[in-house]
Protein backbone atom coordinates (compact mmCIF):
# COMPACT_ATOMS: atom_id res chain seq x y z
CA UNK A 1 0.00 0.00 0.00
CA UNK A 2 2.36 2.63 0.98
CA UNK A 3 0.58 5.99 0.47
CA UNK A 4 2.69 8.15 1.58
CA UNK A 5 5.91 7.87 0.40
CA UNK A 6 5.88 10.24 -3.13
CA UNK A 7 9.15 11.64 -1.36
CA UNK A 8 10.86 8.47 -1.49
CA UNK A 9 11.93 6.51 -4.07
CA UNK A 10 11.76 2.91 -2.81
CA UNK A 11 9.02 1.40 -0.76
CA UNK A 12 10.07 0.23 2.55
CA UNK A 13 12.08 -3.20 2.63
CA UNK A 14 10.14 -5.87 4.42
CA UNK A 15 12.63 -6.33 7.37
CA UNK A 16 12.20 -2.06 8.14
CA UNK A 17 8.53 -2.21 7.43
CA UNK A 18 8.23 -5.15 10.00
CA UNK A 19 10.27 -2.82 12.20
CA UNK A 20 8.47 0.28 12.00
CA UNK A 21 4.84 -0.98 11.95
CA UNK A 22 2.77 -0.62 14.43
CA UNK A 23 -0.33 -2.27 12.94
CA UNK A 24 -0.32 -5.53 15.24
CA UNK A 25 -0.67 -2.85 18.40
CA UNK A 26 -3.22 -1.03 16.63
CA UNK A 27 -5.97 -3.54 16.75
CA UNK A 28 -6.99 -2.02 20.18
CA UNK A 29 -7.15 1.25 18.58
CA UNK A 30 -9.01 0.89 15.59
CA UNK A 31 -12.53 1.59 16.81
CA UNK A 32 -11.45 4.27 17.95
CA UNK A 33 -9.28 5.55 14.73
CA UNK A 34 -12.90 5.28 12.95
CA UNK A 35 -14.66 7.07 14.88
CA UNK A 36 -12.37 9.82 15.03
CA UNK A 37 -12.30 9.83 11.19
CA UNK A 38 -16.23 10.19 11.29
CA UNK A 39 -16.35 12.93 13.27
CA UNK A 40 -13.34 14.65 11.50
CA UNK A 41 -15.46 13.93 7.99
CA UNK A 42 -18.51 15.17 9.20
CA UNK A 43 -16.82 18.83 10.72
CA UNK A 44 -15.20 19.31 7.45
CA UNK A 45 -18.35 19.03 5.75
CA UNK A 46 -20.87 21.43 8.53
CA UNK A 47 -17.65 23.60 7.56
CA UNK A 48 -17.84 23.32 3.62
CA UNK A 49 -14.16 22.23 3.36
CA UNK A 50 -15.38 18.96 1.82
CA UNK A 51 -18.81 18.42 -0.24
CA UNK A 52 -21.98 16.16 0.91
CA UNK A 53 -21.18 13.49 -1.61
CA UNK A 54 -17.58 13.31 -0.35
CA UNK A 55 -18.86 13.46 3.34
CA UNK A 56 -21.09 10.58 2.56
CA UNK A 57 -19.00 8.33 0.92
CA UNK A 58 -16.03 8.47 3.21
CA UNK A 59 -18.40 7.94 6.08
CA UNK A 60 -19.74 4.96 4.27
CA UNK A 61 -16.47 3.40 3.69
CA UNK A 62 -16.08 4.29 7.63
CA UNK A 63 -19.56 2.88 8.56
CA UNK A 64 -18.07 -0.61 6.52
CA UNK A 65 -14.87 -0.66 7.68
CA UNK A 66 -16.74 -0.99 11.39
CA UNK A 67 -17.29 -4.22 10.93
CA UNK A 68 -13.77 -5.43 9.80
CA UNK A 69 -11.28 -7.49 11.85
CA UNK A 70 -7.87 -5.78 11.57
CA UNK A 71 -5.85 -8.68 11.40
CA UNK A 72 -2.01 -8.34 11.31
CA UNK A 73 -1.50 -6.92 7.75
CA UNK A 74 2.36 -6.10 7.42
CA UNK A 75 2.24 -3.62 4.39
CA UNK A 76 0.93 -0.88 6.02
CA UNK A 77 2.91 0.90 9.09
CA UNK A 78 -0.11 1.29 10.95
CA UNK A 79 -4.17 1.93 11.67
CA UNK A 80 -4.28 4.93 10.30
CA UNK A 81 -2.51 4.29 6.87
CA UNK A 82 -4.77 0.96 6.66
CA UNK A 83 -8.05 2.62 7.50
CA UNK A 84 -7.45 5.77 4.82
CA UNK A 85 -6.27 3.44 2.28
CA UNK A 86 -8.90 1.16 2.67
CA UNK A 87 -11.78 4.59 3.05
CA UNK A 88 -9.75 5.21 -0.63
CA UNK A 89 -10.35 1.98 -2.10
CA UNK A 90 -13.83 2.25 -1.28
CA UNK A 91 -14.62 5.50 -1.65
CA UNK A 92 -12.40 6.09 -4.73
CA UNK A 93 -9.35 8.97 -4.49
CA UNK A 94 -11.88 11.82 -5.41
CA UNK A 95 -13.72 11.60 -2.43
CA UNK A 96 -11.26 9.35 -0.13
CA UNK A 97 -8.38 11.22 -0.86
CA UNK A 98 -10.22 14.10 1.18
CA UNK A 99 -10.39 12.76 4.23
CA UNK A 100 -7.00 13.65 6.18
CA UNK A 101 -7.25 16.68 5.17
CA UNK A 102 -6.01 19.54 8.08
CA UNK A 103 -5.09 16.26 10.75
CA UNK A 104 -2.15 14.36 10.70
CA UNK A 105 -1.13 10.40 12.14
CA UNK A 106 -0.02 12.95 15.19
CA UNK A 107 -2.88 14.52 16.51
CA UNK A 108 -5.00 11.21 15.18
CA UNK A 109 -2.83 8.81 17.26
CA UNK A 110 -3.29 10.60 20.27
CA UNK A 111 -7.03 10.98 19.77
CA UNK A 112 -7.06 7.42 19.21
CA UNK A 113 -4.93 6.67 22.51
CA UNK A 114 -7.43 9.23 24.59
CA UNK A 115 -10.48 7.56 24.05
CA UNK A 116 -9.11 4.21 24.50
CA UNK A 117 -7.92 5.14 28.17
CA UNK A 118 -10.84 7.11 28.38
CA UNK A 119 -12.85 3.84 28.52
CA UNK A 120 -10.50 1.86 30.22
CA UNK A 121 -10.94 3.75 33.43
CA UNK A 122 -14.61 3.49 33.21
CA UNK A 123 -13.94 -0.23 32.87
CA UNK A 124 -11.30 -0.12 35.75
CA UNK A 125 -13.70 2.45 37.84
CA UNK A 126 -16.78 -0.16 37.88
CA UNK A 127 -14.13 -3.11 38.49
CA UNK A 128 -12.47 -0.96 41.47
CA UNK A 129 -16.11 -0.61 42.55
CA UNK A 130 -16.96 -4.01 42.55
CA UNK A 131 -13.81 -4.94 44.51
CA UNK A 132 -14.22 -2.47 47.09
CA UNK A 133 -17.83 -3.96 47.87
CA UNK A 134 -16.45 -7.14 48.09
CA UNK A 135 -14.08 -6.23 50.69
CA UNK A 136 -17.06 -4.26 52.39
CA UNK A 137 -19.40 -7.21 52.00
CA UNK A 138 -16.81 -9.57 53.41
CA UNK A 139 -16.15 -6.99 56.38
CA UNK A 140 -19.91 -6.73 57.51
CA UNK A 141 -19.82 -10.33 58.94
CA UNK A 142 -16.32 -10.08 60.20
CA UNK A 143 -16.72 -7.08 62.89
CA UNK A 144 -16.34 -9.53 65.69
CA UNK A 145 -13.90 -11.57 64.18
CA UNK A 146 -10.78 -11.13 65.88
CA UNK A 147 -7.24 -11.29 64.74
CA UNK A 148 -4.06 -10.12 65.45
CA UNK A 149 -2.48 -6.83 63.67
CA UNK A 150 0.96 -7.01 62.70
CA UNK A 151 3.80 -4.76 62.03
CA UNK A 152 6.72 -6.08 61.27
CA UNK A 153 4.72 -9.31 60.91
CA UNK A 154 5.25 -9.52 64.67
CA UNK A 155 1.82 -9.58 66.50
CA UNK A 156 1.19 -5.51 67.26
CA UNK A 157 -2.52 -5.13 68.79
CA UNK A 158 -5.53 -7.45 68.23
CA UNK A 159 -8.20 -6.21 66.06
CA UNK A 160 -10.68 -7.00 63.41
CA UNK A 161 -11.00 -8.68 60.18
CA UNK A 162 -13.08 -6.39 59.22
CA UNK A 163 -10.91 -3.78 60.25
CA UNK A 164 -8.12 -4.92 58.06
CA UNK A 165 -10.56 -5.31 55.27
CA UNK A 166 -12.16 -1.81 55.70
CA UNK A 167 -8.05 -0.82 55.92
CA UNK A 168 -7.87 -1.88 51.85
CA UNK A 169 -11.14 -0.63 51.08
CA UNK A 170 -9.91 2.89 51.54
CA UNK A 171 -6.68 2.17 49.52
CA UNK A 172 -8.70 1.27 46.90
CA UNK A 173 -11.30 4.09 47.12
CA UNK A 174 -7.72 6.19 46.77
CA UNK A 175 -7.21 4.34 43.81
CA UNK A 176 -10.12 5.03 42.56
CA UNK A 177 -9.82 8.51 42.67
CA UNK A 178 -6.93 9.13 41.24
CA UNK A 179 -8.71 7.37 38.18
CA UNK A 180 -11.76 9.31 38.34
CA UNK A 181 -9.45 12.40 38.02
CA UNK A 182 -6.96 11.08 36.00
CA UNK A 183 -9.90 11.10 33.32
CA UNK A 184 -10.96 14.57 33.47
CA UNK A 185 -7.06 15.19 31.73
CA UNK A 186 -7.49 12.63 29.63
CA UNK A 187 -10.65 13.25 28.27
CA UNK A 188 -9.88 16.17 26.62
CA UNK A 189 -9.45 16.78 22.24
CA UNK A 190 -5.85 16.85 20.48
CA UNK A 191 -7.93 16.52 16.96
CA UNK A 192 -6.76 19.01 14.57
CA UNK A 193 -3.57 20.13 15.77
CA UNK A 194 -2.46 18.57 13.01
CA UNK A 195 1.26 17.17 12.65
CA UNK A 196 2.65 19.80 15.37
CA UNK A 197 1.33 23.77 14.48
CA UNK A 198 -2.19 23.45 13.33
CA UNK A 199 -3.54 24.52 10.24
CA UNK A 200 -4.36 27.03 7.62
CA UNK A 201 -7.83 24.91 6.66
CA UNK A 202 -11.20 26.56 8.86
CA UNK A 203 -11.64 23.68 10.68
CA UNK A 204 -13.65 23.64 13.99
CA UNK A 205 -12.01 21.56 16.41
CA UNK A 206 -14.73 22.44 19.10
CA UNK A 207 -17.23 20.38 17.05
CA UNK A 208 -15.37 17.50 16.65
CA UNK A 209 -14.07 17.02 20.68
CA UNK A 210 -18.22 17.59 21.05
CA UNK A 211 -19.44 15.16 18.53
CA UNK A 212 -16.44 12.87 19.88
CA UNK A 213 -17.59 13.61 23.95
CA UNK A 214 -14.83 15.00 25.00
CA UNK A 215 -15.26 18.06 27.52
CA UNK A 216 -12.78 20.15 25.45
CA UNK A 217 -9.69 20.24 23.63
CA UNK A 218 -5.50 20.43 24.43
CA UNK A 219 -5.75 23.89 23.33
CA UNK A 220 -2.41 23.86 22.28
CA UNK A 221 -1.02 22.21 19.31
CA UNK A 222 2.09 21.33 20.44
CA UNK A 223 1.25 20.06 23.06
CA UNK A 224 -1.35 18.34 21.98
CA UNK A 225 0.52 16.30 19.80
CA UNK A 226 3.77 16.03 21.94
CA UNK A 227 2.62 15.01 25.43
CA UNK A 228 1.64 11.79 26.44
CA UNK A 229 2.08 12.64 30.27
CA UNK A 230 -1.90 11.60 30.34
CA UNK A 231 -0.08 8.29 29.69
CA UNK A 232 2.36 8.36 32.24
CA UNK A 233 -0.81 9.47 34.43
CA UNK A 234 -2.89 6.60 33.68
CA UNK A 235 -0.16 3.93 34.06
CA UNK A 236 1.11 5.17 37.16
CA UNK A 237 -2.02 5.25 38.97
CA UNK A 238 -3.02 1.92 37.68
CA UNK A 239 0.65 1.17 39.18
CA UNK A 240 0.02 2.27 42.47
CA UNK A 241 -3.44 -0.05 42.37
CA UNK A 242 -1.45 -2.65 41.36
CA UNK A 243 0.76 -2.35 44.37
CA UNK A 244 -2.05 -1.98 46.91
CA UNK A 245 -3.83 -5.33 45.07
CA UNK A 246 -0.45 -7.05 45.26
CA UNK A 247 -0.11 -6.34 49.31
CA UNK A 248 -3.36 -7.69 49.72
CA UNK A 249 -2.23 -10.86 47.97
CA UNK A 250 0.60 -11.40 50.09
CA UNK A 251 -1.46 -10.99 53.09
CA UNK A 252 -3.44 -13.61 52.21
CA UNK A 253 -1.01 -16.12 50.83
CA UNK A 254 0.76 -15.87 53.84
CA UNK A 255 -2.77 -16.53 55.78
CA UNK A 256 -3.44 -19.47 53.82
CA UNK A 257 -0.36 -21.52 54.90
CA UNK A 258 -0.62 -24.25 57.21
CA UNK A 259 1.37 -22.12 60.23
CA UNK A 260 -1.15 -19.60 59.83
CA UNK A 261 -4.19 -20.98 58.40
CA UNK A 262 -6.14 -18.17 58.98
CA UNK A 263 -7.76 -18.45 55.39
CA UNK A 264 -8.55 -21.45 53.14
CA UNK A 265 -8.81 -20.18 49.60
CA UNK A 266 -11.23 -21.95 47.43
CA UNK A 267 -10.57 -24.67 44.86
CA UNK A 268 -10.69 -23.04 41.92
CA UNK A 269 -7.98 -20.16 43.02
CA UNK A 270 -5.53 -22.53 43.35
CA UNK A 271 -3.13 -24.67 41.63
CA UNK A 272 -2.11 -28.37 42.30
CA UNK A 273 1.82 -29.32 42.26
CA UNK A 274 2.41 -31.70 39.18
CA UNK A 275 4.56 -34.17 42.03
CA UNK A 276 3.23 -33.66 45.26
CA UNK A 277 -0.19 -34.60 45.95
CA UNK A 278 -1.26 -32.43 49.36
CA UNK A 279 -0.70 -29.46 47.72
CA UNK A 280 -2.80 -25.99 47.26
CA UNK A 281 -0.57 -23.30 46.16
CA UNK A 282 -2.09 -20.15 45.55
CA UNK A 283 -0.74 -19.35 42.63
CA UNK A 284 -3.18 -16.59 41.87
CA UNK A 285 -1.91 -14.75 44.60
CA UNK A 286 1.71 -14.92 43.33
CA UNK A 287 0.53 -14.09 39.70
CA UNK A 288 -0.73 -10.90 41.18
CA UNK A 289 2.50 -9.87 42.68
CA UNK A 290 4.05 -11.30 39.56
CA UNK A 291 1.96 -8.95 37.09
CA UNK A 292 2.35 -5.91 39.45
CA UNK A 293 6.17 -5.81 38.51
CA UNK A 294 5.19 -6.21 35.08
CA UNK A 295 3.20 -2.90 35.62
CA UNK A 296 5.46 -1.31 37.44
CA UNK A 297 7.96 -2.08 34.23
CA UNK A 298 5.45 -0.24 31.80
CA UNK A 299 5.59 2.72 33.85
CA UNK A 300 9.41 2.68 33.67
CA UNK A 301 9.17 2.44 30.65
CA UNK A 302 7.07 5.12 29.34
CA UNK A 303 8.59 7.32 31.36
CA UNK A 304 12.19 6.72 30.02
CA UNK A 305 10.60 6.68 26.99
CA UNK A 306 9.73 10.25 27.50
CA UNK A 307 12.07 11.77 29.43
CA UNK A 308 14.67 12.71 26.62
CA UNK A 309 12.26 12.81 23.62
CA UNK A 310 12.72 16.24 21.59
CA UNK A 311 9.37 18.05 21.44
CA UNK A 312 7.09 17.51 18.79
CA UNK A 313 5.79 13.94 17.53
CA UNK A 314 8.74 11.04 17.23
CA UNK A 315 8.39 7.70 16.29
CA UNK A 316 9.50 6.77 20.00
CA UNK A 317 5.89 7.28 20.91
CA UNK A 318 4.81 4.12 19.31
CA UNK A 319 6.32 2.10 21.59
CA UNK A 320 3.96 2.98 24.44
CA UNK A 321 1.10 2.19 22.94
CA UNK A 322 1.44 -1.27 23.62
CA UNK A 323 2.45 -0.79 27.42
CA UNK A 324 -0.96 0.56 27.85
CA UNK A 325 -3.15 -2.23 26.51
CA UNK A 326 -1.23 -4.69 28.62
CA UNK A 327 -1.67 -2.48 31.63
CA UNK A 328 -5.51 -2.22 31.65
CA UNK A 329 -6.33 -5.41 30.64
CA UNK A 330 -3.68 -6.76 33.74
CA UNK A 331 -5.43 -4.73 35.81
CA UNK A 332 -9.30 -5.40 35.11
CA UNK A 333 -7.98 -9.11 35.16
CA UNK A 334 -6.20 -8.90 38.60
CA UNK A 335 -9.57 -7.02 39.74
CA UNK A 336 -11.68 -9.54 39.01
CA UNK A 337 -9.14 -12.73 40.59
CA UNK A 338 -9.31 -10.40 43.57
CA UNK A 339 -12.65 -10.06 43.91
CA UNK A 340 -13.55 -13.52 43.37
CA UNK A 341 -11.09 -14.91 45.63
CA UNK A 342 -12.49 -12.17 48.28
CA UNK A 343 -16.24 -13.74 47.68
CA UNK A 344 -14.96 -17.33 48.22
CA UNK A 345 -12.46 -17.69 50.67
CA UNK A 346 -13.38 -19.55 54.25
CA UNK A 347 -12.25 -17.04 57.41
CA UNK A 348 -11.06 -19.33 59.99
CA UNK A 349 -12.75 -17.29 62.84
CA UNK A 350 -11.30 -19.83 65.74
CA UNK A 351 -7.19 -20.06 63.97
CA UNK A 352 -7.21 -16.06 64.26
CA UNK A 353 -8.74 -15.68 67.89
CA UNK A 354 -6.59 -18.36 68.93
CA UNK A 355 -3.49 -16.61 67.18
CA UNK A 356 -4.27 -13.90 69.30
CA UNK A 357 -3.94 -15.26 72.87
CA UNK A 358 -0.97 -16.87 72.65
CA UNK A 359 1.08 -13.48 72.50
CA UNK A 360 1.48 -10.27 74.77
CA UNK A 361 -1.02 -8.37 72.12
CA UNK A 362 -3.30 -6.43 75.03
CA UNK A 363 -0.06 -4.86 76.49
CA UNK A 364 -0.66 -1.74 75.30
CA UNK A 365 -3.52 -1.73 76.25
CA UNK A 366 -2.69 -2.32 80.34
CA UNK A 367 -0.09 0.21 79.59
CA UNK A 368 -2.86 3.00 78.68
CA UNK A 369 -5.23 1.52 81.51
CA UNK A 370 -1.75 2.71 83.80
CA UNK A 371 -1.97 6.14 81.71
CA UNK A 372 -5.90 6.65 82.64
CA UNK A 373 -4.53 6.26 86.52
CA UNK A 374 -2.42 9.11 86.62
CA UNK A 375 0.74 7.36 85.08
CA UNK A 376 3.13 8.78 83.01
CA UNK A 377 3.37 6.80 79.54
CA UNK A 378 6.90 5.79 79.86
CA UNK A 379 6.50 4.86 83.29
CA UNK A 380 3.98 2.14 82.10
CA UNK A 381 5.35 1.03 79.00
CA UNK A 382 8.40 0.57 81.18
CA UNK A 383 6.30 -1.77 83.72
CA UNK A 384 4.05 -3.12 81.03
CA UNK A 385 7.40 -4.00 78.98
CA UNK A 386 8.85 -5.68 82.38
CA UNK A 387 5.53 -7.63 82.88
CA UNK A 388 5.87 -9.43 79.66
CA UNK A 389 9.32 -10.14 79.95
CA UNK A 390 9.18 -12.06 83.51
CA UNK A 391 5.87 -14.41 81.87
CA UNK A 392 8.16 -14.82 78.90
CA UNK A 393 10.50 -16.06 80.93
CA UNK A 394 7.80 -18.66 82.28
CA UNK A 395 6.40 -19.08 78.97
CA UNK A 396 2.54 -17.72 80.49
CA UNK A 397 0.17 -15.30 79.45
CA UNK A 398 0.41 -11.77 81.37
CA UNK A 399 -2.83 -12.47 83.23
CA UNK A 400 -1.04 -15.78 85.15
CA UNK A 401 1.68 -13.83 86.69
CA UNK A 402 2.77 -14.25 90.68
CA UNK A 403 2.27 -11.11 92.94
CA UNK A 404 5.86 -11.37 93.18
CA UNK A 405 6.50 -11.14 89.58
CA UNK A 406 3.76 -7.75 90.09
CA UNK A 407 5.72 -5.88 92.79
CA UNK A 408 8.73 -6.67 90.50
CA UNK A 409 7.57 -4.98 87.48
CA UNK A 410 6.69 -2.01 89.46
CA UNK A 411 9.75 -1.69 91.54
CA UNK A 412 10.85 1.67 91.61
CA UNK A 413 7.54 3.51 90.79
CA UNK A 414 4.93 4.94 92.45
CA UNK A 415 1.91 2.13 90.99
CA UNK A 416 -0.16 0.25 93.53
CA UNK A 417 0.17 -3.03 93.26
CA UNK A 418 -3.68 -3.65 93.57
CA UNK A 419 -4.60 -1.06 90.48
CA UNK A 420 -2.04 -3.00 88.45
CA UNK A 421 -3.58 -6.52 89.48
CA UNK A 422 -6.80 -4.90 89.08
CA UNK A 423 -6.08 -4.19 85.38
CA UNK A 424 -4.45 -6.82 84.96
CA UNK A 425 -7.46 -9.11 85.45
CA UNK A 426 -10.42 -6.69 83.93
CA UNK A 427 -8.14 -6.80 80.45
CA UNK A 428 -8.60 -8.86 77.95
CA UNK A 429 -8.98 -9.13 73.75
CA UNK A 430 -12.45 -8.12 74.12
CA UNK A 431 -12.43 -5.89 76.55
CA UNK A 432 -9.48 -4.00 75.00
CA UNK A 433 -11.28 -4.04 72.07
CA UNK A 434 -14.59 -2.87 73.47
CA UNK A 435 -12.24 -0.10 75.01
CA UNK A 436 -10.77 1.15 71.09
CA UNK A 437 -13.04 3.82 70.85
CA UNK A 438 -10.66 6.12 68.61
CA UNK A 439 -11.58 7.26 65.21
CA UNK A 440 -10.81 4.71 62.55
CA UNK A 441 -9.73 2.07 65.50
CA UNK A 442 -10.02 -1.52 65.52
CA UNK A 443 -13.08 -0.66 68.19
CA UNK A 444 -16.28 -2.58 67.30
CA UNK A 445 -18.47 0.44 67.79
CA UNK A 446 -15.90 2.10 64.55
CA UNK A 447 -16.30 -1.16 62.31
CA UNK A 448 -20.11 -0.52 62.40
CA UNK A 449 -20.03 3.27 60.97
CA UNK A 450 -17.23 2.86 58.71
CA UNK A 451 -18.96 -0.14 56.96
CA UNK A 452 -21.78 2.47 56.35
CA UNK A 453 -19.89 5.22 55.35
CA UNK A 454 -18.28 3.25 52.60
CA UNK A 455 -21.38 1.07 51.70
CA UNK A 456 -22.58 5.09 51.13
CA UNK A 457 -19.42 6.42 49.13
CA UNK A 458 -19.28 2.98 46.54
CA UNK A 459 -23.46 4.00 45.55
CA UNK A 460 -21.82 7.86 44.96
CA UNK A 461 -19.22 6.86 43.01
CA UNK A 462 -21.36 4.12 41.10
CA UNK A 463 -23.64 7.06 39.92
CA UNK A 464 -20.72 9.28 38.98
CA UNK A 465 -18.68 6.21 37.08
CA UNK A 466 -22.15 4.92 35.50
CA UNK A 467 -23.21 8.65 34.02
CA UNK A 468 -19.50 8.77 32.37
CA UNK A 469 -20.09 5.53 30.93
CA UNK A 470 -23.29 6.31 29.70
CA UNK A 471 -22.30 10.04 28.23
CA UNK A 472 -19.40 8.11 25.97
CA UNK A 473 -22.42 5.76 24.60
CA UNK A 474 -24.72 8.05 23.72
CA UNK A 475 -22.08 10.35 22.26
CA UNK A 476 -20.84 7.60 19.68
CA UNK A 477 -24.83 6.79 19.46
CA UNK A 478 -25.01 9.69 18.42
CA UNK A 479 -22.53 10.33 16.04
CA UNK A 480 -23.40 7.15 14.45
CA UNK A 481 -27.13 9.01 13.82
CA UNK A 482 -25.44 12.08 12.82
CA UNK A 483 -23.82 9.38 9.77
CA UNK A 484 -27.11 7.92 9.30
CA UNK A 485 -28.78 11.02 8.12
CA UNK A 486 -26.00 12.29 6.09
CA UNK A 487 -25.23 9.03 4.51
CA UNK A 488 -29.23 8.57 4.28
N1 LIG B 1 1.94 4.52 14.25
C1 LIG B 1 2.26 5.78 14.84
C2 LIG B 1 2.16 5.67 16.36
O1 LIG B 1 1.58 4.76 16.81
C3 LIG B 1 1.31 6.84 14.38
C4 LIG B 1 1.90 8.18 14.21
C5 LIG B 1 2.90 8.21 13.13
N2 LIG B 1 3.28 9.57 12.84
C6 LIG B 1 4.39 9.84 12.18
N3 LIG B 1 4.60 11.09 11.98
N4 LIG B 1 5.22 8.95 11.77
O2 LIG B 1 2.66 6.47 17.06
Amino acid sequence: MMMYRSRLGNNLHEITLDYVSSISEDVEIAFYDIVGSQAHTIMLYENKIITKNDAKKILLALESLKKEKFEKKSDVEDIHELIESLVIKKAGLASGGKMHTARSRNDQVSLDIRMKIRDDINVLCQCLLDTIEALVSLAKPHQTTVMPLYTHLQQAQVGFFSHYLLAYADALFRDLDRLYVTYGRVNQSPLGAGPVGGTSIPIDRQSTAKMLGFSGIVENSIDATSARDFVAEYVAAVAILMTNLSRIAEDFSIWSTLEFSFIELSDEFTSPSSVMPQKKNPDMLELTRGKTAEIIGNLTSILTTLKGLSTGYSRDLQQIKSSIWSTSKTAIGTLLVIKLMLMTITVNKSKMKKATESGYLIALDLAEKLVLNGIPFRTAHKVVGKLVQLANLSKKPISKITPSELRESIKGTSIDSKVLSNIIKSTSVNSSLRDRTSEGSSGISEQKRMIEQKMKKINAYREGTNNRDNQVKTTFEKLSKKVKEITK
